[in-house]
């Protein structure tokens, strides 16, 4: 582990208590589509937090083989306690149907990947990517994980956005492309990813602001964050 302070940051401070109980799936499926078909594949969430996405792609996406990693064990202990089906639209938790397929949480570090190279299908990574120390570092573990015609989507923030994470890697849509064409991937499609949900929360600032962000985001080259999809040439 390069950075023993971030993990302590993510496992005492971060807000993934919220995250567990109000998950927002729509969000989370726009961005899992752009992966293509997962039914069968090898799938691997990159940065997990407390799992919702994972568990999208092991129950709406039918992998074969559904992988969540993170570094925060905290984030880890509350993935394997959620709800084991998917929510519902309503944020609700779905159904466990009978053909669910198994999920591995590991605890590791994205900037050094325990697996094998080549070993998935489908690389998914929603809002971590940018708070690996060294992000270049990140997109090249990405790219060794993935097997040849694989493909990955990253959803990465605009330039002007900001969190309460100590690490964050902002950057223009140009900005991002340069960075992970460097560790050989090839973008084929940029969308755009709206933000938060307006009512997350009830606190009055916080829905302005975030009424004010889906306002500036609804230009392109303002968009919130990015919804990235890479391919492995
Ligand atoms: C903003 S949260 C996003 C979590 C989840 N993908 C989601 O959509 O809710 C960022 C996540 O990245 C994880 N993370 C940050 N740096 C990491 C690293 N070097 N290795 C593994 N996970 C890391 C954090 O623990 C946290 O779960």
């Amino acid at each position: 582990m390069r950075d023993a302070g971030l993990r302590e940051f993510y496992d005492r401070t971060y807000h993934f208590g919220e995250d567990a109980d109000r998950p927002n799936p729509d969000r989370l499926w726009r961005a899992l589509r752009e992966l293509g078909p997962l039914e069968g594949t090898r799938f691997l969430d990159l940065g997990c937090g407390v799992g919702w996405a994972t568990r999208l792609a092991a129950e709406r996406g039918q992998v074969a083989q559904a992988v969540g990693l993170d570094f925060s064990r905290t984030a880890l202990a509350l993935a394997a306690r959620a709800p084991r089906a998917a929510p519902t639209a309503d944020g609700r938790a779905g159904r466990t149907g009978p053909a669910s397929v198994p999920i591995a949480w590991v605890c590791g570090d994205g900037l050094a990947l325990p697996f094998p190279d080549d070993s998935f299908d489908r690389v998914f990574s929603f809002g971590s990517m940018e708070h690996f120390p060294d992000v270049a570092a990140g997109f090249g573990e990405l790219a060794r994980v993935l097997r040849r015609g694989g493909c990955a989507v990253t959803v990465v923030p605009n330039f002007y956005v900001r969190t309460a994470q100590p690490v964050e890697h902002r950057a223009t849509a140009r900005g991002w492309r340069t960075l992970i064409e460097r560790a050989g991937l090839q973008v084929t499609r940029m969308t755009g990813d709206p933000g938060p949900a307006i009512f997350k929360n009830r606190r009055p600032g916080r829905i302005a602001l975030r009424l004010g962000l889906r306002l500036v985001g609804s230009l392109p080259p303002l968009r919130y964050q990015f919804i990235v999809a890479l391919r492995k040439p």
